[in-house]
Order: structure tokens, then sequence, then C-alpha cells
């Protein structure tokens, strides 16, 4: 099976009509009560993006209730003795949703012990070069496991998370002038990029200008396009530019490195910024939000996994935790020279 996890239970169904929609099958809920969608492995997800998944755990094997170390050494008897392995453990419950501590915890010590022995080499979720690990325990106390191959991982770009079950939460920062900022906070622990000082930030539809004082903080310099001035505290700074304007329209040339956009607008006005910073390779990241009124116009995801097909940017197409009712949608330019 394939076990895709949508932010929480208020959130499985959209995930379900999105699978029916855009995969078409429908599902069955084989566990209600927990914020997990199981899929028929024989549905082929690779180089696709789902909106309402936050974490995905392919071809998963499972292992029945029984002790820490018979479940690990199951798992760690598969796992190639030269392999370099990035690991993750997690439990799902019904009252916690996900959590990673308890059983996990203990389990993943266990392993960690267990592939030392067998010679496996620790990697990280951003080498590209390491395997990865997925590990989660359900309330029965048995063990969904899914290893996934470097080459794997490339395909499954979009829908595997560096987070458990594609949980976090983002440090509350009360200097910030909006709550906005966890957005941005989140979009690059996902893409595992950082902002860092001298690079150039354009934030479409800035106001207040939470995504702009992250930047700041960084040491970025900020161009911030909005109709509204920013914070007072932030116009004042010197590495920021304010540009008072349409944000579909402005009259910047050349390349940035980050491109964002928090802009609220009908969901179809992003693909014009696609057109305009993405097709045209003019940054090296980019961050847009998709934001909806109400649930009836999640079907122009489908659109949006099309599109960024199309670009040369390894993109992810996915709700986060810090969002409401929307889903980000972000990459990182594949040939970095060629900007
Ligand atoms: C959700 S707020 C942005 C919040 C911001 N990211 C933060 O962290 O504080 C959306 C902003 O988009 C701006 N906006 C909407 N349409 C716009 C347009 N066409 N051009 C420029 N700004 C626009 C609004 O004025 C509003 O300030």
């Amino acid at each position: 099976m394939h076990l895709f996890f949508p932010k929480n239970k208020d959130w499985k169904n959209y995930l379900l009509a999105e699978m029916s929609r855009d995969h078409a099958f429908s599902i069955g809920d084989a566990h209600p009560n927990l914020s997990v969608v199981m899929v028929d492995e024989m549905i082929n997800f690779k180089n696709c993006s789902v909106g309402f998944s936050l974490d995905f755990m392919p071809n998963t094997v499972t292992i029945e209730d029984g002790s820490i170390s018979k479940q690990s050494k199951e798992i760690v008897d598969q796992i190639p003795m030269d392999d370099t392995l990035w690991v993750q453990v997690f439990s799902i419950t019904e009252k916690q949703g996900i959590i990673s501590h308890g059983r996990s915890e203990l389990l993943y010590s266990r392993l960690g012990k267990d592939l030392r022995k067998r010679g496996v080499k620790r990697g990280r979720f951003n080498d590209s070069n390491s395997s990865v690990l997925k590990v989660c325990l359900f309330p029965d106390r048995s063990v969904r496991y899914s290893l996934i191959s470097p080459q794997e991982r490339e395909k499954y770009f979009s829908l595997l998370s560096f987070f458990p079950g594609g949980f976090t939460t983002i440090k509350e920062d009360k200097k910030a002038p909006s709550r906005a900022y966890r957005k941005l906070v989140e979009s690059s622990l996902v893409l595992q990029k950082e902002i860092t000082k001298g690079n150039r930030f354009l934030d479409l539809g800035a106001c207040p200008g939470g995504w702009s004082y992250i930047a700041l903080k960084e040491g970025a310099h900020v161009t911030s396009v909005d109709r509204s001035p920013l914070r007072e505290d932030l116009m004042a700074s010197s590495l920021l530019d304010f540009y008072e304007g349409d944000a579909f329209n402005t009259p910047f040339e050349g390349s940035f490195d980050w491109v964002v956009s928090d802009i609220i607008c009908e969901p179809q006005r992003i693909l014009e910024l696609i057109n305009t910073w993405v097709e045209t390779k003019r940054c090296r990241h980019f961050v847009f939000t998709l934001k909806f009124k109400g649930d009836s116009q999640y079907s122009i995801l489908s659109t949006f996994k099309e599109k960024i097909k199309e670009v040369p940017y390894s993109c992810i197409l996915r709700q986060l935790n810090a969002n409401k009712n929307e889903v980000m949608i972000m990459g990182t330019l594949k040939d970095q020279e060629s900007l």
C-alpha cells in the first residue's frame, strides 16, 4: 500500500476527492479515525503531486505487532549493507495525529543501533545519494515502513516530506508583523533551501510584511510589492525597496534569487506569475500561495500539477501546516548555472 498523510482528519475527504479526480479511482477509508489514506500500490505516483497530502510512504511493508527489537530486526534485515540511509520514525494516533515520541522514539533508537551494527551509513534528507527509510507505527502497534532509493526519491520529490507525516510546528515569532511568516519559513524547510545574506528577494503582495520580515532578518535584499505599505520599521530598513503598485505588472528586469507571492487573488492568476518568473527562469527559487474561496475551486490543482511538470524546476505542490484554505506551489531551478 501507498500511504498519504493529509493535514488532519478534516482535510482527509478533500484528499480522497483529489485522488478520485486526478488519479481516476475512488478508495474506501480503511482507517476512518486516523489521518491517513491508503492507496493500492498498483497506482503509480512517480512524478506526481498531491495537493492535500503533506507526506507520502510508497510501497509500504507491514510488520505485525511484536517487540521493538523484533520489529527493528525485520526492517534492518531488508536494508542493503552498503546503503546510506536517512531514517524517520513516527506514530499515527487517533487523538494526537502524528507524534514522534513514546514507542516511535524507542524504535528509532533501536533502529540506529541495529543499522550501525549492520554497517549502514547514516545519510541526510537533502543528500541525493541517500536512501530514505520512513517508518510509521499504527495504534494496533503494527508498523508500516517504506524504503525509498535515491532514484525513487527523485521521482517522489513533490510527495516526500522532511517532517514525520509532514507534521511540524514553526517557532512563534512575536515580532513578525503577521502570522503569515510561518508559511514562508515552512516552505523554506520543505524545499530545504535557505534564504541567505545578500539574496535578492522579491515579495509580491507583501503587506503587512511577514515574509519580507523573514527575508530581512536573514540579510536578504528585499523588494516588496503591494498596494499598501509594510509596517513602518520594515519600510525604514536600508535593505528594503518598496514598490507601490500591481504585483502582476511590475517594472523589474533581470532575475531574483527568490520570487514569492502571498497575493490574495483567484488561484488561476498564479499561472501568470509562473509565466513571468518561472517559465523564463527569472528566479532560483519560487514560493507561491494558492488561495481558495470555499471548497469549489480545488479542481484547479490539476492544472498546476501539469504546469509544474513543464518548468525547469524541481517543484513541490503541497498544503503545509501553516496553510489555511491554501496550497503552496514552490520550486528550485534544476540547472542553477543557467540563471
Ligand atoms: C495575505 S496578504 C500578504 C501577507 C504577507 N505575506 C505577510 O506575510 O504579511 C495579501 C496581500 O496581497 C495584496 N494584493 C492583492 N492583490 C494585489 C495586487 N494585484 N498587487 C499587489 N498586491 C496585491 C493585498 O494588498 C495584501 O496586502
